[in-house]
C-alpha cells in the first residue's frame, strides 16, 4: 500500500486541475452544506485538498483553518488562496497520525470524502468532537466500499493493491452509523450522494454536551 501524502502528493496536480465546486451549484450536497454555514464563525476543513471547497465557503464565515497530509495540495491550496485575494483562510500540511491543538472551538468540522482515508477514524472523530463547540456540527461525506456492489468493491480493491487507489476503510452504512455513535455524535440530517460509492452525507451532532 503507498502512504497517504505520498499517494495524494502523487495526484495533487491532477486534482487541482479538474477539481470545481461552487456552493451556489444545484446540488443538494452544496444547498445543505451552505445552509449550515450560515451561523458558523470558525471552520475546520479537514483533509481540505486544493482547498477549493474552503475558498467557496470563505465568503460565509469568519475565519477556516483547512489541513491535510498532502503538501502538494496545501501548494495547490495556498496558489488559489493568493489567486482569489482571500485572507481568512490559513492552510496547513499535517501528518498522517496528527491532530493539532487549537485555541478557539470551532462551529463546523468539514470532513468530506477523508474519514475512510485516516489510519484511526475512532481518534478522528475524538478529535472532531473535542474541537467542536457544543452547539458544533460535523459534515462528512464518506464512501461505504463494504455496501458497494461486489464488482465495484473488486474494482477499489484491486486499485489499493496496484496503488492506484489510497488505502481506505471498510465502511458499511450501519459500522459508520456506530462510529458515529460511539464517538458520542447523533446523525441529524442525511442522504446518498452517490449509489456507486454508496456515499453518504451527513450532518451530526455531539450527544449529551450541555448547549449554550
Ligand atoms: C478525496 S480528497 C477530498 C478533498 C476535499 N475534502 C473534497 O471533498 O474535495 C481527500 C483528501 O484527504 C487528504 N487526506 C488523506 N489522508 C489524510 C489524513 N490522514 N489527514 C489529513 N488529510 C488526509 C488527501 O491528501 C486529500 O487531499
Amino acid at each position: 500500500m503507498v502512504a497517504s501524502a505520498t499517494f495524494w502528493d502523487s495526484r495533487a496536480e491532477k486534482y487541482d486541475s479538474e477539481f470545481a465546486f461552487s456552493v451556489e451549484g444545484g446540488s443538494q450536497r452544496n444547498r445543505r452544506l451552505a445552509e449550515n454555514l450560515r451561523d458558523a464563525r470558525a471552520v475546520l476543513d479537514f483533509g481540505c485538498g486544493n482547498g477549493g471547497i474552503s475558498l467557496c465557503i470563505a465568503e460565509y464565515v469568519d475565519e477556516i483553518v483547512g489541513l491535510d497530509v498532502s503538501s502538494k495540495m496545501i501548494h495547490f491550496a495556498e496558489q488559489r488562496k493568493a489567486e482569489a485575494g482571500v485572507d481568512n483562510i490559513t492552510f496547513q500540511a499535517i501528518g498522517e497520525s496528527e491532530f493539532p491543538i487549537f485555541d478557539t472551538q470551532f462551529d463546523v468540522v468539514l470532513g468530506l470524502s477523508v474519514l475512510h482515508l485516516v489510519p484511526d477514524p475512532q481518534g478522528t472523530l475524538a478529535w472532531f468532537r473535542n474541537i467542536l463547540g457544543s452547539e458544533g456540527c460535523l459534515i462528512i461525506e464518506t464512501p461505504c466500499l463494504s455496501d458497494m456492489s461486489l464488482a465495484r468493491q473488486l474494482t477499489v480493491r484491486a486499485a489499493m493493491l496496484l496503488g492506484a487507489a489510497p488505502s481506505i476503510h471498510s465502511f458499511s452504512y450501519n459500522s459508520l452509523r456506530d462510529l458515529l455513535d460511539q464517538s458520542g455524535f447523533f446523525i441529524e440530517e442525511e442522504f446518498e450522494v452517490s449509489r456507486k460509492d454508496r456515499m453518504l452525507w451527513c450532518v451530526c451532532k455531539s450527544k449529551g454536551l450541555p448547549s449554550g
